[in-house]
């Protein structure tokens, strides 16, 4: 091996030895910089006779080419080297769970919501929601209840009167039941009817167990053949799958309600320990709904013959079954917005509910 051939393959070792963009840099500028190897070996050429600069000129230029081609060969070895390190560095496990504290929790109300739902929309009931803000007559009259009636005192009325000469009939109100929702889906479809309807209502009431918003789910089912059986089953399999008991205890108590014909109430047998309630027994019994049969009058105030349609509806107290489902004693701390309560008693997003799964545990 001549001298120069030894050179340069000492120049290609330090240029293939250079572990990253700055000692390739130096190995360039120890080659190709202004003392570098490669210049030096170009200058001299000019020191040559012309005929000697023909022969060895070539030879130069491509021991030039050659460590050119080299260090470019690093270079795009090292830049790409760099670019997998960092993805590698970057790498994220999407496998892993989301922090539940930047997502926050679920209040149990809502997700009583989504369980009555879920459950309605397997039985076929379609979600329907109406407006908060009512008139008197989709709230009291075209339910049969009319304006001399004493379940008018029942209900603890909020009117919203901005003129004291009015009328209270001629008053907006806050809706005191999800009822009037039944009201304008009979009003705007045909039946076959099937529907859910959850939402907020409001009563001048304030203790333990009421506050003035509270909600309610109210159900609607119109044709031509449904009757009390069909009601008493329906409702039955709702709360064994709510409560996830088969074997829970309730009661169908005969009661009256102006809009259906017969009604009944519906109890839960439950176990008090003071101020705790808990699902079972039959020791004590807690009150969750109002149903019957749709009355007839209240049919045709919407429209609907009430010789070839028939039908059955009730009206849930979710905030009720949600304190008796998951333990909860007292309804005025679900709407105190107190964020250790609803650290105790809220879901996590992305759980499957169940009475032994919140955000506490
Ligand atoms: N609207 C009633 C209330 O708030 C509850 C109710 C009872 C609704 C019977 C119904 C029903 O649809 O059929 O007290």
């Amino acid at each position: 091996m001549d001298d120069l051939t030894k050179i340069k393959s000492e120049f290609l070792a330090l240029v293939n030895s250079s572990k990253d963009k700055i000692e390739l840099e130096n190995a360039r500028l120890k080659i190709l910089g202004k003392k570098g190897f490669i210049t030096n070996l170009m200058k001299s050429l000019s020191g040559l006779d012309s005929e000697s600069r023909k022969k060895i000129g070539p030879e130069y230029n491509l021991i030039k080419k050659e460590l050119i081609n080299a260090i470019e060969v690093k270079k795009s070895f090292i830049d790409s080297e760099y670019i997998d390190n960092q993805i590698a560095s970057e790498v994220k496990d999407i496998t892993l769970p989301s922090s539940r504290e930047n997502i926050g929790s679920i209040h149990p109300v809502s997700q009583v919501i989504e369980e009555i739902t879920q459950i309605f929309n397997a039985m076929s009931f379609q979600v329907v929601e109406g407006p908060e803000i009512e008139d008197d007559w989709h709230n009291f009259t075209a339910l049969n209840i009319p304006l001399e009636h004493p379940a008018r005192q029942m209900h603890d009325t909020f009117y919203l009167n901005t003129n004291p000469k009015e009328e209270l009939s001629n008053c907006k109100l806050l809706r005191t039941h999800t009822s009037p929702v039944q009201v304008r889906t009979m009003m705007r479809s045909k039946p076959p009817i099937r529907i859910i309807v959850p939402g907020r209502t409001y009563r001048s009431d304030s203790d333990q167990t009421h506050t003035p918003m509270f909600h309610q789910a109210e159900g609607l089912l119109i044709d031509e053949t449904s009757h009390m059986g069909h009601l008493k089953g329906c409702l039955i399999d709702f709360v064994k799958e709510f409560f996830e008991v088969k074997d829970i205890n309730y009661r169908f108590r005969p009661s009256y309600f102006p809009f259906t014909e017969p009604s009944a109430e519906m109890d839960i047998g439950c176990i008090r320990n003071g101020n705790e309630i808990k699902i079972g027994g039959t020791e004590d019994w807690l009150e969750i709904l109002g149903c019957g049969i749709v009355n007839p009058r209240v049919l045709e105030n919407c429209g609907i013959d009430s010789q070839k349609y028939q039908g059955f509806a009730f009206g849930l107290g979710i905030d009720r079954i949600a304190m008796l489902k998951y333990g909860m004693p007292d309804l005025r701390a679900f709407f105190e917005s107190d964020i250790r309560w609803l650290e105790h008693y809220g879901f996590r997003p992305l759980d499957i509910p169940n009475i032994l799964n919140r955000c506490s545990k």
